[in-house]
């Protein structure tokens, strides 16, 4: 495996950081996800974007362009297709870099440390019952932070709630804030549907603002009728869904078919899912 680092593409054994480095010590870092299929990114402009927020946010600047994040994009693509396949989630990592001093405050004339490494991910998704990654979730309340519009490194609370579900026997959790309102999962943003009109939480403070999310609202607006709504969701609406969807970089649009042990709607994939998946298909690039 080749990995980028701090300029150099280098194999993966070769790959060292400090553990002084800051994204080590104190998760001081953003990170980004990218999918890749034989060679074209999904939503390529926007991830660099929300990386470059999130980073502006941090004061934390490496100086690199859309072009160069895209050069070194396609020449970790280009040089681990062989072992890894055509499907690929390509990494980025930037961290403020090292510092052996551990003081909280941000240090000055520190270098940030530039990490890319790809790794496979499942097929492309397709737009066929039949054929859909289904997934059983479960409901908690969102104990993260109250910065969650950050891709931060520090993905601890993150973890635990992906753990509090998976020891649930659940791929996914859905979250709720103190008023009882959805969040997102602990890796995918929500989507709710009723009587055909699709709903999803609005931007704040409280969820990542999904790529995927993005292009869906995006590409929903453009090519259907469907009617949209970005609006506060309770836990009831929830648990009374014809339909969940759970959406991401590598999941794309996914439906989910029980909440809490319980059948969402009639317990199958949805119509509105069919619809959804198949105008993501064709114009996601
Ligand atoms: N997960 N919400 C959270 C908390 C996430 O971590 C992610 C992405 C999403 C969906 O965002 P996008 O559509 O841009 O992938 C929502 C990344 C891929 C991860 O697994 O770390």
């Amino acid at each position: 495996t080749t990995v980028y680092l701090n300029g150099d593409f280098i194999p993966a054994e070769q790959a060292k950081i400090s553990p002084m480095d800051r994204g080590f010590l104190f998760g001081d870092g953003i990170y980004e996800v990218i999918p890749s299929y034989s060679g074209r990114f999904v939503g390529f402009a926007p991830h660099i974007d929300r990386m470059h927020s999130g980073l502006g946010q941090l004061s934390i600047d490496p100086q690199l362009s859309h072009e160069k994040w895209q050069h070194i994009a396609e020449q970790l693509v280009a040089d681990n297709k062989a072992e890894l396949g055509d499907n690929l989630g390509v990494y980025f990592q930037v961290s403020r870099g090292t510092d052996t001093k551990r003081g909280h405050a941000f240090p000055t004339n520190v270098a940030p440390t530039v990490f890319g490494f790809v790794f496979a991910i499942p097929p492309e998704p397709v737009a066929d019952k039949a054929k859909a990654t289904i997934y059983n979730v479960v409901t908690g309340q969102d104990l993260r932070w109250q910065r969650c519009n950050i891709k931060s490194t520090s993905l601890l609370g993150n973890v635990l709630h992906y753990q509090q579900g998976a020891e649930q026997g659940a791929q996914e959790i859905l979250l709720f804030d103190k008023q009882g309102n959805l969040t997102e999962g602990a890796a995918v943003n929500v989507f709710v549907i009723k009587d055909g009109v699709i709903a999803t939480p609005p931007l704040s403070t409280k969820l990542l603002p999904g790529i995927t999310r993005q292009i869906l609202l995006a590409i929903l607006a453009k090519h259907s009728d469907i009617e949209v709504q970005e609006r506060d969701i309770s836990e009831a609406e929830v648990l009374a869904a014809d339909e969940i969807w759970i959406t991401s970089s590598s999941k794309e649009i996914a439906p989910v078919l029980t909440v809490n042990n319980n059948p969402v709607g009639d317990g199958q994939v949805g119509d509105v899912w069919l619809a959804a998946q198949q105008l993501f298909s064709s114009h996601k690039f």
